[in-house]
């Protein structure tokens, strides 16, 4: 089988996704909108079947998880007690001219000559604006056209375009210097750029008719927040208890600067996150005597009731090592069980400086992409942060009572007591004095937290595995994609393209075809046994052209079953194929002959 090399496989996977309809460009008919993605029929199908796939695994199979369903907008203080507008800051250096932004950190030195000027003068208007500026030209293209363009144009800019052409605009009080490695240019423009500011990564709106700070709005940024905000509503509705899930997908929006890599990083794209919400390892050690070590998860493996897989079961006396490695095996075996393989996927341990300064741990889980291997979900520990800042910046209770630690807590020996209140109230204090709070009142807090703990009152630990549905569909699409050389209908050999989907995200699951589209008897029964699959599964009916180029057809669409109704299926060849197709199979093109009474049950035992 043929590996087609990785960036003429970047190409081939773009154009077949345009060809075959599984992703457009957005807004293409007016040139395109950079970093936002539409997708087409298949591509639509595809993205449905992972998104049901993950909710089927996170929420549907599971007893301790539930769903949510949050707006897009959510009141402006979700993103300050989230810190999501510190998070979604970069520092970013402007072009005065272009308007273009670059990372302050990603600009690389440049040396050459640098024109300065006061300001701009019209000639045949007489008018001058006076404003500093300056542009460089790089080493040894001291004359560079464009270069001097630039000069001329932000003149042109400074003086408003209404008053001059750039040719003719005179440019005041020049100065020129020399450097040798300067940041502070723009790359492309070579204009000396603005200093650096931080940048909002986060869309924003106003919400109601007047346009002022007050109605100030931001489409989310990640799905997760909705589900802090409402865990309290969750948790009094729901019946659940800590341990337990809010699991939620849709739309995140980020301002990307450089939208790149196909839809790997889009400024509008969709999440599958779950918050995992856990008691505080104090008082799984309150409760049970001891916190579980990591090693006991993988030893606990039972069959889980929806799958053929070996799952380990929960244990109260896990803590967060052992429910962050819980979920990390879990995500690995859910990416498994649509089809990619182990060896397509890394685990990354992000290193103690890399974490952010609330997460105990962060484990990526790496794709192999044709561009290199990336992101594909994060697994935080986030410990108690995120509901810690609800609580404080809306005020309201984001705590737990939790009956069995009470009890617990009252047959615990002393010297313990102490110990886990100790431990309890470091955390605490630690938190505080990270987010500013001064000592005495972070002291004053954390006591009372530590006393709530006694109490059987704690805010939960929360694991979030955060997965993106769009990477995820590039990661399928890519893995999927496959070149093999088949005989044509001539029997002469080419080359075929296959899309290898795992039968349960594919976009349609069968294709059927009657041998011949002018035979009323062949086309009829075609559609009786397209009839019999619709309720089941999606289903393409295909009569025009060659079979051989049906089976392309379906083949570049990712379609693992075929199914032909021929003269055997009318009894033309006796009455023991009377009844019976030709089911093909996509990958090894190997064809069987099924009765037609057994398609739905074979078939979805393969699809599901
Ligand atoms: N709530 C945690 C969170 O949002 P993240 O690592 O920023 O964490 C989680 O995002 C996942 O969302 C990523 O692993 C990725 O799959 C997806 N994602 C993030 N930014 C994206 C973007 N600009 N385009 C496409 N997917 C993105």
């Amino acid at each position: 089988m043929a590996e087609p090399k990785e960036n003429v496989l970047m190409e081939k996977i773009v154009s077949l996704c345009k060809r075959r309809g599984f992703i457009y460009q957005s807004s293409e008919i007016y040139g395109g909108i950079n970093g936002f993605w539409d997708y087409g029929p298949l591509g639509a199908e595809l993205k449905r079947n992972v998104k049901d796939l993950w909710w089927r695994a996170m929420v549907h199979t599971r007893e301790d998880v539930v769903g949510l369903g949050a707006t897009i907008i959510m009141a402006a203080q979700n993103g300050k007690a989230s810190g999501k507008f510190d998070t979604f800051a970069d520092l970013m250096r402007e072009c005065p001219l272009t308007k273009k932004r670059v990372r302050a950190d990603q600009v690389e030195t440049q040396g050459g000559t640098v024109f300065r000027y006061t300001g701009a003068r019209s000639p045949t208007t007489g008018w001058a604006v006076e404003k500093a500026f300056a542009v460089l030209e790089p080493k040894g293209e001291r004359h560079d056209p464009a270069r001097k363009k630039a000069r001329q144009f932000y003149a042109l800019g400074l003086l408003d375009k209404a008053l001059g052409s750039a040719d003719t605009l005179e440019l005041l009080g020049e100065t020129i210097s020399k450097v040798t490695s300067s940041t502070d240019f723009h790359p492309e423009s070579g204009v000396e750029m603005t200093e650096p500011r931080p940048f909002n990564l986060m869309f924003k709106t106003y919400v109601g008719p007047v346009a002022d700070e007050e109605n100030v709005a931001y489409l989310r940024p990640e799905t997760a927040q909705a589900i802090f905000a409402q865990f309290k509503n969750v948790l009094e509705t729901s019946r659940q208890k800590v341990p337990f899930g809010i699991a939620q997908t849709g739309k995140a929006f980020r301002n990307e600067v450089t939208p790149r890599n196909y839809t790997f990083l889009s400024r509008e794209f969709e999440q599958m996150e779950l918050e995992f919400f856990i008691k505080p390892d104090e008082a799984v050690e309150a409760i049970c005597g001891r916190v579980a070590s990591v090693a006991e998860v993988s030893a606990a493996n039972i069959q889980h009731p929806a799958s053929n897989i070996q799952h380990p079961m929960p244990r109260p006396e896990w803590g967060w090592e052992a429910w962050h490695t819980y979920w990390v095996e879990e995500r690995i075996r859910f990416y498994e069980s649509i089809g990619l393989p182990r060896a397509t996927l890394e685990e990354y341990w992000q290193k103690p400086d890399e974490l952010a300064h609330y997460a105990r741990a962060t484990v990526d889980i790496l794709f192999k992409f044709p561009f290199g291997t990336q992101e594909l979900e994060g697994i935080a520990a986030r410990s108690d942060f995120d509901l810690s800042q609800h609580e404080r910046f809306s005020g309201k209770q984001m705590g737990v009572f939790d009956e069995d630690l009470r009890i617990a807590w009252g047959k615990l020996e002393e010297a313990q007591r102490q110990k886990l209140w100790q431990r309890y109230y470091d955390a605490r204090h630690r938190y505080l004095t990270k987010l500013g709070v001064a000592a005495e009142q972070a002291a004053k807090e954390a006591k009372e937290d530590a006393d709530g703990l006694a109490k059987g009152q704690y805010i939960p630990h929360v694991i979030e595995p955060s997965a993106g549905v769009d990477r995820l569909i590039l990661a399928l699409i890519a893995n999927a994609y496959t070149e093999d050389q088949a005989p044509d209908e001539k029997g002469k050999m080419e080359t075929r393209v296959v899309m290898k989907f795992h039968p349960r995200v594919a976009p349609i699951k069968v294709a059927v075809f009657p041998l011949l589209r002018n035979k009323p008897d062949l086309v009829k029964k075609a559609r009786e046994v397209r009839d019999l699959l619709l309720p089941h599964m999606t289903v393409f009916y295909d009569d025009a052209g060659a079979i051989g180029r049906r089976y392309r057809r379906q083949d570049e669409a990712g379609t693992p079953f075929g199914l032909t109704i021929d003269f055997e299926t009318l009894g033309e060849a006796g009455p023991e194929l009377k009844d019976t197709v030709t089911l093909r199979d996509r990958d090894t093109m190997q064809q069987t002959r099924v009765k037609i009474g057994e398609l739905v049950t074979l078939l979805l035992s393969k699809v599901r």
